[in-house]
């Protein structure tokens, strides 16, 4: 599995669960230095884990330590010619990509400054693009794959408190589900991961409301049960699906006035 942004707390805690499963990691994302901690952390805990719980691919008769990286690599969606290039260099084509890339960054700069505005839009959306579309060619033409993609519930209805990032995930989600529908019946499964609130780094020292909040471990839960049951959307936490479909159908004329 290709993971993009595999510094992510939620992509670290579901590249932990993967590995336990017998998934092989590549490790993408734009700090060399951070990709090679991760990696050394998922082998240890694979390690860890592997020889307690001797869990293996189900089809492997001799029990072994599973979990490996076998690699990492450069990805900055803020250059999108760097996920060709990504690619290009894979040494073959992968069972999966995961990519868990997203930039909150600065919304106040982003509604006035477009240099701001743009990076967002690109590390959300528009520079991720060029290595799915690679993928989604390579996966239907091996007629099998997995593609997931973390989008988020801010995609769903413009906020105006976050609206640049809410757009920007906004186009990535229809990227996901054209993507799906443009694969169905080809072997390749895609599936559209929306969190609502998570503990990481992209929220750091943000108050968040605890009922809403999940975790890293949460979502990666969430995500390893949606890939198993070839779901196409997961919404993480689950109670987000209904908050989500209540406030899609709030007329405009409420939601404008709402103070958020
Ligand atoms: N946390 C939430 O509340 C929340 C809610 C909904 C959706 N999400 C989405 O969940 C996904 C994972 O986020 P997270 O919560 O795990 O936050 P996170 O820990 O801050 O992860 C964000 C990831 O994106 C990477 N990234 C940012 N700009 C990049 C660029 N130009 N090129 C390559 N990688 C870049 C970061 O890399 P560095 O380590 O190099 O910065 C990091 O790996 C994101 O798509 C995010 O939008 C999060």
């Amino acid at each position: 599995m290709l993971v993009l942004g595999a510094t992510s707390g939620i992509a670290q805690a579901t590249v932990r669960l993967l590995a336990l499963q017998g998934w092989h990691f590549i490790l993408a994302g734009r700090d060399m230095g951070a990709l090679q901690k991760v990696a050394a952390e998922v082998l240890a805990n694979a390690e860890k884990e592997g020889t307690s719980a001797q869990c293996c691919k189900p089809h492997e008769k001799e029990q072994t330590l599973c979990g490996t990286v076998s690699g990492i690599a450069l990805f900055d969606a803020d250059n999108p010619e760097s996920g060709v290039a990504l690619w290009n260099d894979l040494p073959e084509v992968p069972d999966a990509i995961f990519c868990a890339v997203g930039l909150l960054g600065d919304q106040i700069a982003a509604r006035h400054d477009p240099v701001w505005a743009e990076r967002v839009l690109r590390c959300n959306f528009t520079g991720l693009v060029p290595v799915l579309s690679l993928a989604a060619d390579a996966f239907a033409a091996r007629g099998t794959g997995l593609i997931v993609g973390i989008s988020s519930v801010a995609g769903e209805r413009g906020r105006g408190s976050n609206y640049v990032y809410g757009s920007a995930k906004a186009g990535f989600t229809a990227y996901l589900s054209g993507l799906r529908n443009r694969l169905f019946g080809s072997g390749v499964h895609v599936l559209t991961v929306k969190p609502g609130y998570v503990a990481t780094a992209m929220t750091a020292g943000r108050r968040l409301p605890a009922l809403l909040t999940a975790s890293p471990e949460d979502v990666a839960r969430d995500i390893v049960r949606a890939m198993q049951g070839r779901k196409d959307v997961v919404y993480s936490l689950g109670r987000w699906r209904w908050i989500m479909a209540a406030y899609r159908l709030l007329p405009e004329i409420f939601a404008k006035r709402l103070p958020f």
